[in-house]
């Protein structure tokens, strides 16, 4: 949408999967930050959802600067549901061990970051920072693309299913990063 400047995206995870990710990433000459995210397959249940976090995590914790968890893509069914209390302790309780366990073994402290949904209401983020608090987990991102179309009535575009960025979701990612920096202010660090 150019006038609106924004850009709705329903693309999912499709990729050629962890392995061979890691090898094209192994054969890379990029000497930057190396940022990886990851997100569930979209047929794994919401329920064995940890399973292929843990999976990414594990094989590509050795080759990440940091490793940025998405539970807020609105593209994959369910997805967003993770950041609900119910599946956010116990996938960040998983990652956090599991943190703990390949620090030792690759003698490197690799950070996570929990990629945050926009359209997540003050509550829903209060329950967030504090899991993110009790988990020590290194960072946010915020925020993902966002569901709401309220920026863009006027498009012919505004209907079309999927996750909308650029300037109309500008103002409210913004709001989020203040809500969230509110909420963890100086406590949030985080160096486990
Ligand atoms: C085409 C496209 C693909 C994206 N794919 C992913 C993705 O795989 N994982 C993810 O966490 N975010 C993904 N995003 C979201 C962006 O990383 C970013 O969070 C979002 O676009 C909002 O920021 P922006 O308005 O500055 O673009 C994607 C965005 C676009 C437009």
């Amino acid at each position: 949408m150019i006038k609106e400047e924004g850009i709705i995206n329903r693309f999912g995870f499709n990729n050629v999967g962890i392995d061979q990710f890691i090898e094209n990433i192994k054969k890379a000459k990029f000497k930057g930050v190396l940022g990886i995210n990851i997100g569930k397959n979209f047929d794994t249940p919401i329920d064995r959802a940890v399973e292929d976090y843990l999976i990414c995590f594990r094989k590509s914790y050795r080759y990440a600067g940091y490793i940025a968890i998405n539970i807020s893509s609105p593209n994959t069914k369910n997805l967003r549901h993770l950041q609900s209390d119910k599946y956010l302790e116990i996938l960040l309780k998983s990652l956090k061990t599991e943190q703990k366990i390949l620090h030792k073994k690759f003698k490197k402290l690799v950070p996570f970051v929990v990629k945050v949904s926009p359209d997540n209401s003050s509550k829903q983020l209060d329950s967030i920072a504090k899991l993110l608090l009790k988990y020590k987990v290194n960072g946010v991102i915020a925020t993902n693309t966002t569901i709401d179309r309220k920026g863009i009535l006027n498009s012919k575009y505004s209907m079309e299913e999927g996750g909308l960025s650029g300037a109309p979701l500008n103002k409210k990612s913004t709001n989020v990063i203040k809500y969230l920096n509110k909420c963890l202010m100086e406590k949030y660090l985080l160096s486990e």
